[in-house]
């Protein structure tokens, strides 16, 4: 597996694909909503893994260079679940965030996490903030941090 920051239009354009194929044919949200003006913003950084040069899971990285960072849009294509990749995928964001900061600085992060993968996240080390459970799209949410 190989954690890459995309940034060649044929990186972005899988991307895009992949993020396509999870949240708006699988999970049903629609294609106007996915992509979004902040990922275009020059503070947001996109990440993925690669399995044999396939792009087999991605996200976002936001509001990069602040205390508080903000991540979103992570998925593993549906062929590629439970084998470790999603775990892949958010240690080397961490180590992404940890990289881009003074050794004296902490950063937060934050997201607001589709409520099935609760157990995913906290099994990373995420606690759940105030605890609210809120539908974006009719699929519940509820918002997490951590600091590294
Ligand atoms: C949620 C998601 C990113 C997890 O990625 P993954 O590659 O399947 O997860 P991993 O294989 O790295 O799982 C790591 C561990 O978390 C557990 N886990 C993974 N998904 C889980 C879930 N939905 N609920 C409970 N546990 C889960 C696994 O059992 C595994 O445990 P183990 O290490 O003890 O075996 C992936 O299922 C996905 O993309 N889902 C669809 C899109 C989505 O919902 N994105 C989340 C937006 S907030």
């Amino acid at each position: 597996m190989e954690y890459k920051i995309l940034k060649t239009k044929e990186e972005l354009e899988q991307m895009y694909k992949l993020r396509k194929e999870v949240f708006v044919d699988e999970q049903k949200i629609p294609l106007e909503f996915e992509k979004d003006e902040k990922d275009d913003l020059l503070d947001t950084v996109h990440v993925g893994v690669f399995l044999n040069e396939k792009l087999v899971a991605t996200a976002r990285i936001m509001k990069f260079n602040d205390d508080v960072v903000y991540f979103g849009r992570a998925c593993v294509s549906k062929k590629c679940r439970s084998l470790g990749v999603g775990k892949f995928l958010f240690l080397n964001m961490e180590k992404t965030v940890i990289e881009n900061k003074k050794s004296n600085e902490k950063r937060t992060i934050k997201f607001s996490a589709q409520y099935h993968a609760l157990k995913f996240y906290q099994m990373l080390g995420y606690s759940v903030d105030d605890g609210k459970i809120f539908l974006e799209f009719s699929i519940k949410h509820i918002k997490m941090s951590k600091i590294v």
